[in-house]
């Protein structure tokens, strides 16, 4: 193996090609070794949409993975994942679930409110964590809304930092509207007939694995959609395919989504409200656009809206 001949006996070798030779192999590892590969990364809101797609693709891409939850004892991970307790209300919690970690995937849930986030991004750069990737959402740079005030929270941090903007999930199908699905075999929403380009939380996870374990990705954002910019019809259609009967697309005002989610047992009236209160983007056709971030990440133009409706489709049948 030439690399051995020449690391063999570097003091007695005469040959003049050691140097570049040498040369030419770090330039090698530097190309194909990733920088960040020998780091642990904590993965927050590990049991929830994305963290649970992460956690098994950062093991399979190699990493050690701490993945964490308010509730270690009762969370089932994959084997290789280090369940550990992580409340973002709970300092002592985040400083032991941070240490000894050189990069985290942050996901904040909608109660975390910015002062509580600076506090734990703070408490995170003092357990010696290098940097954050930051889960936003597509359009939170523009206007007043909380993922923008937490990306502003994450570039002052201190620490290095990526921004994720996500689009709407696909997976908001198998989860709030999940039981309208199934058992009325429609769903309703405030969106009018606007276009979305939804994203496969799949997806999303992918591209986070290589901002994660990747370098050249510190102060970058990216804005992540689905390959396809399609109306709530298109959902439903692609829905009716998997499911073998059709399923409707309502189109309501705010107090008909409140009623369907209520009624169909799946959100209570002030967390309807809430998801309700920030349709206005959709309407107002910004969700719309498709970019080719994700395809920049990982090569991928993401899942179609068709290809999740297949992989869930027993979600919508029991
Ligand atoms: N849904 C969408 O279409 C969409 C699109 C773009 C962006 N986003 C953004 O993505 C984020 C949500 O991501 P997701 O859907 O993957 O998560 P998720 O499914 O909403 O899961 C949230 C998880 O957070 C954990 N959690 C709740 N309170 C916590 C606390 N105080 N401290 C620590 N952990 C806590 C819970 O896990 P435990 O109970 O195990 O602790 C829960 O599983 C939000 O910021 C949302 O705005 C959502």
């Amino acid at each position: 193996m030439p690399q051995k001949a020449v690391m063999a006996g570097p003091a007695r070798s005469p040959l003049p090609l050691r140097a570049p030779l040498e040369q030419a192999f770090r330039e090698r590892d530097r190309q194909t070794r990733p920088a960040y590969s020998q780091g642990m990364i904590l993965v927050t809101a590990a049991t929830g949409n994305v963290g649970r797609e992460l956690v098994p693709q950062l093991l399979a891409a190699g990493q050690q993975v701490r993945a964490g939850t308010r509730h270690p004892q009762g969370a089932s991970f994959p084997s290789g994942a280090h369940a550990v307790h992580f409340d973002f209300g709970d300092e002592a919690s985040i400083r032991a679930a941070a240490t000894g970690v050189q990069g985290v995937y942050l996901i904040v849930p909608e109660t975390v409110d910015t002062e509580t986030l600076k506090r734990a991004l703070n408490v995170m750069k003092q357990a010696g964590v290098e940097r954050v990737v930051l889960q936003s959402g597509f359009g939170a740079e523009k206007g007043d809304n909380p993922l923008g005030e937490a990306e502003d929270s994450v570039r002052a941090s201190g620490l290095n930092w990526t921004v994720l903007r996500p689009n709407w999930f696909m997976q908001n199908y198998n989860q709030m509207f999940r039981r309208g699905i199934r058992d009325r075999h429609e769903f309703a929403e405030p969106a009018g007939e606007q276009r979305t380009s939804f994203i496969d939380t799949r997806d999303i996870a992918a591209a986070a694995v290589v901002v994660l374990t990747q370098p050249g990705h510190d102060g970058r954002e990216y804005d992540l959609t689905g390959p396809h910019s399609i109306d709530r019809h298109a959902v439903a259609a692609a829905l009716s395919s998997a499911l073998g009967h059709p399923i409707t697309y309502r189109p309501v005002d705010d107090d008909g989504f409140v009623d369907f989610l209520i009624s169909t047992g799946e959100s209570d009236e002030e967390e309807a409200r809430a998801i309700a209160s920030i349709y206005p983007p959709i309407r107002a056709g910004d969700t719309a656009p498709t970019t080719p971030d994700l395809h920049t990440l990982t090569g991928s133009a993401g899942h179609t809206i068709e290809a999740f409706a297949q992989h869930y489709r027993q979600d919508w049948l029991e």
